[in-house]
């Protein structure tokens, strides 16, 4: 078995194909059919040492091919007397993958002096490893008792954007009595802070030019409330029936409800997450995200255990790709660990829309680990879990709240909370030991392998939506066949004068039920100034017509970031008092809060009216 670190000269008699990602953090690429064979990503070293391939059999299984015919743990490991040859050069390797040395040979015309400052700094380095390790086992060896882990608080701040609009001011209302943390997005900062209070969190930004929404104004943001749209103001003079409706004030239609929303949706996008996860390596779209890579043992405490990883391009259980972490472990030379860590990626990646980590692996019944690293140092915290496997194909969920932050082998009680928004670098071990001093339970020497096809940032079920926009009910019919528009409101009758709004609110929905994003769409009927508290009809189709108060809908948008029975719906709310009549309450003794999951329950999936605009006349 021939491994090659992704530094090394070896690199070169890869295809470009097989090359991955030399700078950590990988961006897609296209895996043809099997173009690939099986092949070392990542290896310390340029030809067997140690006789490794005389130890390290080809994962033919002598007693049972679903069990490892080695010695499984029954009690306290004693540290191994037997002692091997230790093999430097792959050592020195393992560090040098990591940056972990000065190299000569990288820094153009390295003169005999700094040949002698390189051997004096390994052998310093060396050194200072080895002592390190000594201490790890020292550690190891004496337990002490393991209290639970500090684990990280979930947090999320709603964005309100159109928040200094009628609904948007009210949905902030309505989020500061909940006690939720909210921001604004708005253009006008002196209007904003006037109208929400001067100490409201604010960013400023229009969503018509992309520039101005920086990543900086969504740092924490988890979830999006939109209610701002292109202002439409009726001329001077306007009649009653608003016969003269008709005027777009600023910019148009195409601009806000269209490119806006686009422009918002890729400023929010990672921060509010994604309804099937976030691939951080394996196959999402016809595309392989891979990751930079390395073995990392106990060569490094003159070990001899040795690991690698692979990529076997048809190696899955529908026969993609996938990752295969596999070696010998042994417990020679006070060893017992192996490992693969990546590179820092390019940079920290952010997973704060998330709540935790999803391996699709193949297991052998043991115990693992996985660290994330949330610093870009080697000699760092590493948030650790652990988690044991079953034989064959599993998902294994890690939630963020499982990692325990772990330095030297010993859980760390006042360490920083663990922040999923910075992650560094991921490691998966096999160990002898746990933390604390404790043993693995499921530990055997011998031969292992791991197969995992891939690692995804998941949101935990049930998925509330995390993006809720206000749109319009109307949108879908201004071209609808047969449709008697003299009964249809303004906004529908005149969407050509309006230059085309209605078609544009639909083309700005079309864009959040595509883009991935856990989302529900409201679209109220003719909005008044009428206190909540009505009883009301939701409805689905886009059919409806009435009235419907602002301060309702913001009711409804703030109920529909807690509620699953709203994710990825489209409907339309109004209230069932005509338009003609009035709505009060009585301001002493305002109705109780709706619980709105009794509407949302009867949504269903799929229908935005859009059916119609191929069918039959609708059913107004
Ligand atoms: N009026 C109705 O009868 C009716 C009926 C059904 C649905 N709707 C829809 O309901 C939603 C809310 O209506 P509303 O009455 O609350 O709206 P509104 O009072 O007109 O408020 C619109 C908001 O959008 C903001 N905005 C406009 N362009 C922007 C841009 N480029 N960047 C950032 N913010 C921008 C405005 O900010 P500024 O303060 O800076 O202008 C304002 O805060 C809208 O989508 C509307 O179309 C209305």
């Amino acid at each position: 078995m021939e491994c090659h670190c992704l530094h090394s000269p070896q690199m070169s008699s890869f295809s470009a194909l097989q090359v991955i990602n030399l700078q950590g953090y990988s961006s897609p690429r296209r895996i043809p059919n099997k173009t690939l064979s099986p092949r070392p990503l990542c290896s310390l070293h340029s030809k067997p040492f140690l006789g490794l391939n005389d130890r390290i059999p080809p994962f033919i299984y002598p007693e049972n091919s679903s069990h490892l015919s080695l010695r499984r743990y029954r009690g306290p490991i004693p540290a191994q007397a037997s002692n091997q040859p230790w093999d430097f050069g792959r050592f020195v390797k393992t560090l040098n993958f990591f940056n972990g040395l000065p190299n000569p040979a990288k820094v153009g015309h390295a003169s005999e002096f700094d040949a002698f400052k390189f051997r004096v700094q390994l052998v310093i380095t060396s050194f200072v490893f080895l002592k390190f390790f000594e201490f790890l086992i020292k550690r190891f060896s004496s337990p002490e008792p393991s209290e639970p882990a500090k684990v990280m608080e979930a947090s999320g701040i709603v964005l309100v954007v159109g928040a200094t609009g009628g609904v948007g001011r009210r949905v902030v209302g309505v989020l500061r009595k909940k006690g939720m943390p909210v921001r604004v997005l708005a253009r006008n900062e002196e209007k904003a802070r006037r109208m929400l209070g001067q100490d409201i969190d604010l960013v400023i930004g229009d969503l018509t030019k992309e520039n101005t929404l920086v990543p900086e104004h969504f740092k924490g943001v988890k979830y999006v409330i939109n209610a701002a749209s292109v202002i439409v103001g009726p001329k001077e003079g306007d009649t009653p029936d608003r016969a003269k409706y008709s005027q777009i004030k600023g910019d148009t239609p195409e601009m806000v409800e269209y490119i806006g929303m686009r422009n918002l949706i890729n400023a929010v996008k990672e921060g509010v997450g994604l309804r099937n996860g976030k691939v951080l390596f394996g196959l999402e779209d016809n595309m392989f995200k891979d990751l930079a890579w390395c073995a990392l043992d106990d060569v490094v405490m003159g070990g001899v255990s040795e690991s690698t990883f692979l990529i076997d391009p048809t190696g899955s259980e529908n026969g993609g790709p996938i990752g295969l972490f596999k070696g010998t472990i042994s417990t020679a030379n006070n060893g017992g660990f192996t490992s693969i860590r990546t590179k820092n990626f390019a940079a920290p990646v952010n997973l704060s829309a998330y709540d935790g980590l999803e391996l699709r692996l193949k297991g052998d019944g043991r115990r693992y680990k996985l660290v994330v690293r949330t610093s870009s140092d080697w000699d760092t915290i590493g948030y650790t879990s652990s988690f044991d496997t079953e034989e064959g194909w599993q998902s294994i969920r890690l939630p963020f709240s499982s990692f325990r932050p772990v330095f030297r082998a010993q859980t760390v009680f006042d360490a920083p909370p663990f922040d999923p928004g910075k992650i560094f670098s991921l490691q998966a071990c096999f160990h002898k030991f746990e933390y604390d001093g404790k043993l693995n339970p499921t530990f055997v020497e011998g031969a292992f392998q791991l197969p995992v096809s891939s690692i995804r940032a998941f949101i935990e079920d049930p998925i509330t939506p995390r993006f809720v926009h206000v749109s319009a009910a109307g949108v879908t019919r201004h071209d609808r066949p047969g449709l008697d528009l003299s009964k249809q409101p303004p906004a529908v009758r005149l969407n050509k004068e309006l230059g085309f709004l209605l078609t544009f609110k639909l083309k700005g929905e079309d864009l959040l039920r595509e883009s991935g994003v856990p989302y529900a769409i409201v679209r109220p009927c003719a909005l008044t100034q009428e206190p909540a508290g009505a009883d009301l009809i939701f409805d689905q189709g886009d059919n409806i017509m009435g009235k419907i108060s602002r301060e309702e809908i913001a009711w409804i948008c703030v109920a529909a970031l807690g509620s699953p029975y709203a994710l990825d719906k489209t409907f339309e709310v109004a209230s069932v008092i005509p338009f003609s009549e009035p709505f009060m309450i009585d301001p002493k003794n305002p109705p109780p809060e709706k619980d709105y999951d009794m509407y949302f329950k009867n949504l269903k999936d799929g229908i935005t009216g859009k059916e119609l605009l191929e069918q039959s006349p609708a059913l107004v």
